[in-house]
């Protein structure tokens, strides 16, 4: 199997402390210098496609996909990973009988396979039974909504950050419960006054933001067909309903460089007002059924300088669907 990599935009960016001003930031060409911290984040895995459609996906199809994205990130020099949410096929809307396999088997391939540590995020395919009536769930279940894959990957927060080297790393938990829908994509208020202190209490520190779904980005244009009356409409299922709120957090903590998230399946880069927004495709591409419009299975890969610099590279993990 080749290993295509595939060099989608590699935008550096520098700005902020103790560099330049926002103002002051500027594409340029790569930096030179070895980066300080180089992480993958994948995401997307759906993992256990092939268990839920016996039909049309090879058995073990997933398993494979995964296995190879792992080795292939780690011998990238990945010293660390992101795993950005939507790891399992499907919990939504599934009894416990079908989550369960999804959840051990993901579990025990990252066990196996994942020689780093690994940083999780919840999607919306983690969260088990927020839809009742398909899965057969009261809501009243210990393991119910995050809990199980909360209790499955050793999470004891659904959103958090830690430090590696200079910088500063927070995962937000964006899946909320939607009033006219499954979820809608936006911080609870607890939440986002958490956000809010641990930004103001690490202000010196370069920050990049993991979150499932797109703080900002242009691939939900393409997430969809969202322009069938003559206007563009993009869902609050797809991307941050509450973004303006994060564009002013951010102007208030500029050492915000960098926000990395999955759910469209679809790769692009954004730069606003002084941030790199990165969408890293997905590690399945179309949930293991084919490429994703451009999308091959990949991960990003992301190099980081102390000084706030970033780049960011979708690689092919040579895993092929089509
Ligand atoms: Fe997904």
């Amino acid at each position: 199997m080749t290993t295509r990599r595939t060099l989608l935009k590699t935008v550096p960016f520098l700005a902020g402390l103790p560099l330049l001003s926002r103002a002051e930031a500027q594409l340029t060409a790569p930096p030179a210098s070895r980066p300080d911290l180089i992480l993958a984040h994948l995401t997307d895995i759906h993992f256990g496609a092939d268990l839920l459609d016996k039909d049309r996906l090879k058995p073990g199809l997933s398993a494979e996909g995964l296995t190879v994205a792992l080795r292939h990130a780690q011998s990238q020099g990945a010293q660390f990973i992101l795993q950005g949410g939507d790891l399992l096929a499907e919990a939504f809307n599934k009894p416990a009988s079908v989550v369960e396999p999804q959840m051990k088997g993901v579990v025990e391939i990252f066990r196996r396979e994942a020689k780093v540590p690994v940083y999780h995020a919840i999607g919306n395919h983690d969260i088990w039974g927020w839809d009742k009536k398909s899965s057969g769930t009261t809501g009243q279940e210990p393991l119910w909504g995050k809990q199980w894959i909360m209790q499955a990957l050793g999470l004891r927060e659904r959103y958090y950050s830690f430090d590696k080297g200079a910088w500063h790393f927070v995962v937000i938990d964006d899946i909320q419960p939607g009033e006219d829908r499954d979820y809608i994509v936006k911080l609870d208020e607890d939440q986002f006054t958490w956000l809010k202190d641990d930004l103001s209490a690490n202000k010196s520190k370069p920050t990049l933001i993991l979150s499932h779904a797109p703080i900002l980005g242009v691939s939900p244009f393409f997430d969809g067909s969202n322009n069938l009356n003559g206007d563009w409409k993009i869902s609050g299922s797809n991307i941050h309903i509450d973004a303006p709120r994060f564009k002013s957090l951010f102007k208030k903590n500029p050492q915000v460089k960098l926000c990395l998230s999955g759910h469209t399946h679809l790769i692009d880069q954004v730069l606003y007002n002084g941030v790199q927004y990165a969408n890293d495709g997905a590690v399945s591409a179309a949930s293991w059924y084919g490429n994703m419009q451009e999308t091959v299975p990949g991960y990003g890969l992301v190099r980081l300088w102390n000084d706030g610099r970033v780049q960011v590279e979708y690689v092919a993990s040579g895993f092929k669907l089509e």
